[in-house]
């Protein structure tokens, strides 16, 4: 199951986080992977300890010449690219009425423009590697519970996510209509525990009032029925295997892990 044997992939936002543990998961599953992000010294840092093929390139994803690249280096390392995964993103933790219009920009560069660039500017390789292919190639999208439901902590991350949700659908539809075999499907997580998640817990203290940190984290720990907060690995696994040909008749679905947040 979720094997990614002969596979390539790369990932954008990858140095920490859950794009970090998605390329190492993926390693272990066969692919040989590159990441991108704009933390260099970090993300060469990952890939030195990822091991392997790895290759890191610098990757804004606001920026189009920056995917060119981050796509050919990869196409020219590999030989061909089989997996996109759209995994930068920025929070804000801000409400409307505190957050600023240069603020909205920026998070809607990153957000939402960076997965538009993406998937456009990947799309002549994973389209040539998908005709050949038994399941085509794979385009797995970062959206997120707040693409789905409201979100308490900031209606400006949630407009992106909820962008992310349904641009993931329109690119399935379009791309299958084109006949090209790419399958393109979203990861909806809760609460990860990541730097982003330590960004949530800092905006619900200030929701709440308070610097309190610790209470902040044991307020978003009683949103997941579950009983715990979620940990990268726990994201990473459903980004492999929607990567995966296990996952082959999946396009323009949602994946959603959460622990039961939003079930209630
Ligand atoms: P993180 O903050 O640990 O990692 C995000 C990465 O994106 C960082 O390495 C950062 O340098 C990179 N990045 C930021 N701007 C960039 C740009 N312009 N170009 C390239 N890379 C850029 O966050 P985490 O938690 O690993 O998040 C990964 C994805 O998962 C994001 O899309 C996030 O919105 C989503 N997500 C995270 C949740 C959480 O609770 N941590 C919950 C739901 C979704």
């Amino acid at each position: 199951m979720n094997r990614l044997d002969g596979k390539v992939a790369l990932i954008s936002g990858a140095a920490r986080g859950i794009g970090a543990e998605t390329a190492r998961l993926m390693i272990e599953a066969g692919a040989r992977v590159a990441i991108g992000d704009v933390l260099d010294e970090h993300g060469r840092e990952t890939v030195r300890g990822l091991g392997g093929d790895t290759l890191y390139h610098h990757l804004d994803v606001t920026r189009e010449d920056d995917w060119r690249e981050a796509v050919a280096a990869t196409a020219a390392r590999f030989g061909g690219l089989d997996i996109l995964v759209n995994n930068a993103g920025l929070f804000l933790g801000k409400g409307i009425e505190e957050a600023s219009l240069d603020e909205w920009h920026h998070l809607a560069g990153v957000n939402l423009t960076g997965v538009f660039l993406g998937t456009k500017l990947a799309l002549p390789a994973l389209r040539e590697r998908g005709a050949n292919s038994a399941h085509g190639s794979a385009i797995v999208n970062l959206a997120s519970v707040a693409g789905l439901v409201g979100s308490q902590l900031d209606p400006l991350y949630s407009m992106t996510k909820g962008g992310v949700t349904l641009f993931t659908k329109s690119a399935a539809l379009e791309f299958a209509r084109k006949g090209y075999r790419i399958r393109v499907n979203s990861i909806h997580p809760g609460v990860i525990q990541t730097d982003m998640g330590a960004q949530t817990f800092a905006a619900r203290a200030r929701n709440l009032g308070s610097n309190d940190v610790d209470a902040a984290r044991e307020a978003a720990l009683r949103t997941h029925p579950i009983g715990r907060l979620g940990v990268p690995t726990d994201i990473a696994k459903g980004i492999v295997f929607l990567a995966s040909d296990d996952a082959g008749f999946m396009t323009g679905a949602g994946l959603v892990v959460d622990g039961g947040l939003t079930a209630q």
